[in-house]
């Protein structure tokens, strides 16, 4: 048991979630409640990215004022708290005056500080949609590949963030594992960019051209760099600037990002934290990117999927399900409806809703036959192997896997009700079978929790039940009558 802090992006809030969101405050939440459930102090905490120069023209194009933008659009995203049903317990937003301005500040004063902020001149091509500046050889026919529109020349005198000085001790830690990036694969990515040498970022932008966002302490005329900002959100909300509460769970154990992304928090956030004298995080996970048909999602393509319409037509547990047992955690996936239905069908209709429910058919024709409950061997090693395949798994970010774990011990247990045919048994023995069932059932209420918690609570509910069924004769409700279906199926 020990302390746990895990941390999610902020999202912009230039326009509404989408299922790419959803997935990464999925995939956090799942570790979160695994981490909690194992008795450690658990703090999950995601937010929202406000300021900015992407932000601010999102709020112009909309005719409103960024403050009616940002409150609008933010509340979208704390929403998906009930939608997606998350368990954070904080979020932070960067316009937060009190809660995130005063850590933004004291980092700023760190680097200074530490000697790692000076002004320069500069000349270079800043994609809005990066919010960052971008060289010649990210572009392609003039154009920025990720966000298809050309950079905007900018010629201005900025702060600058001496990164470079940080270069050899970032690749040092991540290297040694001191800083663990996970999958390899992004690690490898990283080292190699650290390997060609970090450059110094400009980190602030004259208050006359961009007015939404951080002042810069003492020099009013400039705004704190959008990225700055919003890369010190993981210690403002746990009261970096404020109080010396933030020393309890710094550093994050787990920080939850996209692959797009991993260049400002394996190597920017780092050199902050260096120049700050802070601890690393702990662990950097990143995920890959989900496209819908095999398309990215985009406004102007009109296949932006919005979590929330799924949820409201299939149920919060089904779109948790999709998103992480379907895209492969720290890689690349699809959304199709086709391919939604498919899983929904042949894993939760047919797999989890039908062993649950023929379970409790069984239950209810021979549980009350016999008080021998006797778990057979197979089956316990099968459930103690099923629950260890599922930690380790969980452990090494492959939350897929995990879930592909728990479906086959249901599998396991299809198959020991076919084989072992109870209802072809004298009573006794029927209801020997009915109790290994009812322990399978039991021990997958327990495995999905992280993952599905509303799903595994009802399924514990009927555990519950079936361990003690309160009619008269003994048995509960009318056979005759199977039980609502947790997953009834799509057509
Ligand atoms: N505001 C920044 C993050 C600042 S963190 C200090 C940002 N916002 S974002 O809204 O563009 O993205 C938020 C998170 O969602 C990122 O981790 C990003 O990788 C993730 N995703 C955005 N689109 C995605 C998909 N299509 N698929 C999966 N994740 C995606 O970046």
């Amino acid at each position: 048991m020990g302390k746990f802090y895990i941390t999610t992006a902020i999202d912009y809030v230039n326009a509404v979630p989408h299922i790419g969101h959803a997935l990464e405050k999925l995939q956090a939440d799942v570790l979160a409640r695994y981490h909690r459930s194992r008795g450690d102090e658990t703090w999950f905490l995601t937010g929202t990215d406000e300021h900015g120069a992407k932000i601010a023209r999102a709020a112009e194009a909309a005719e409103k004022k960024p403050e009616v933008f940002t409150n609008e659009t933010s509340e979208k995203f704390a929403a998906l708290k009930e939608v997606l049903n998350l368990s954070f317990d904080d979020f932070i937003r960067t316009t937060d005056e009190k809660r995130h301005f005063p850590g933004v500040e004291l980092m700023w004063k760190k680097l200074v500080a530490s000697g790692d902020i000076y002004k320069k001149k500069y000349r270079g091509l800043y994609c809005v949609g990066h919010e960052a500046f971008v060289t010649q050889k990210d572009l392609v026919d003039g154009k920025c590949a990720d966000h298809e529109k050309e950079p905007e020349v900018v010629e201005e005198e900025n702060y600058f963030f001496k990164l470079s000085k940080y270069s050899e001790e970032i690749g040092k830690r991540i290297r040694s594992g001191e800083f663990q990036i996970v999958p390899e694969g992004r690690k490898n990515e990283i080292l190699s960019l650290i390997r060609s040498g970090l450059e110094d970022v400009s980190f602030s932008r004259p208050r006359k051209d961009l007015s939404w966002g951080i002042p810069v302490p003492r020099d009013p005329e400039h705004t704190i760099y959008v990225w700055a900002d919003a890369l010190t959100n993981y210690l403002s909300a746990i009261g970096y600037g404020r109080n010396e509460e933030y020393a309890k769970w710094w550093p994050a154990d787990v920080q939850v990002v996209g692959k797009d992304i991993l260049r400002f928090h394996a190597a920017i956030w780092p050199g902050m934290l260096l120049s700050a004298r802070l601890p690393l995080p702990k662990t950097l996970f990143v995920h890959g990117f989900i496209t819908a048909d095999g398309r990215k999602m985009s406004k102007t393509i009109g296949n932006v999927v919005d979590p929330a319409a799924l949820v409201e037509k299939y149920g919060t547990d089904a779109v948790r399900y999709y998103l992480l047992r379907e895209i492969p955690s720290g890689e690349d996936g699809d959304y199709s409806e086709k391919k939604f239905k498919e899983r929904y069908n042949t894993d939760l209709a047919n797999g989890i809703g039908n062993f649950i429910s023929r379970t409790y058919q069984l239950a209810h024709m021979f549980q009350a036959g016999s008080d021998e409950k006797i778990i057979e061997k197979d089956v316990q090693f099968k459930a103690e192997a099923t629950a260890h395949l599922v930690d380790e798994k969980i452990q090494e970010f492959k939350l897929n896997e995990a879930l592909e774990a728990i479906m086959d011990f249901i599998r396991f247990g299809d198959g020991y009700v076919n084989k072992t045919e109870p209802w072809k048994l004298p009573l006794s023995d029927a209801s020997k079978v009915t109790w290994n069932l009812i322990f399978i059932a039991e021990k997958v209420s327990e495995l999905l929790m992280p993952f599905l918690p509303g799903t595994a609570d009802e399924i514990a509910k009927k555990v519950e039940t079936m361990k003690n069924p309160t009619y008269a004769d003994g048995k509960f409700g009318n056979p005759k009558i199977p039980p609502k279906p947790l997953f009834p199926r799509l057509l």
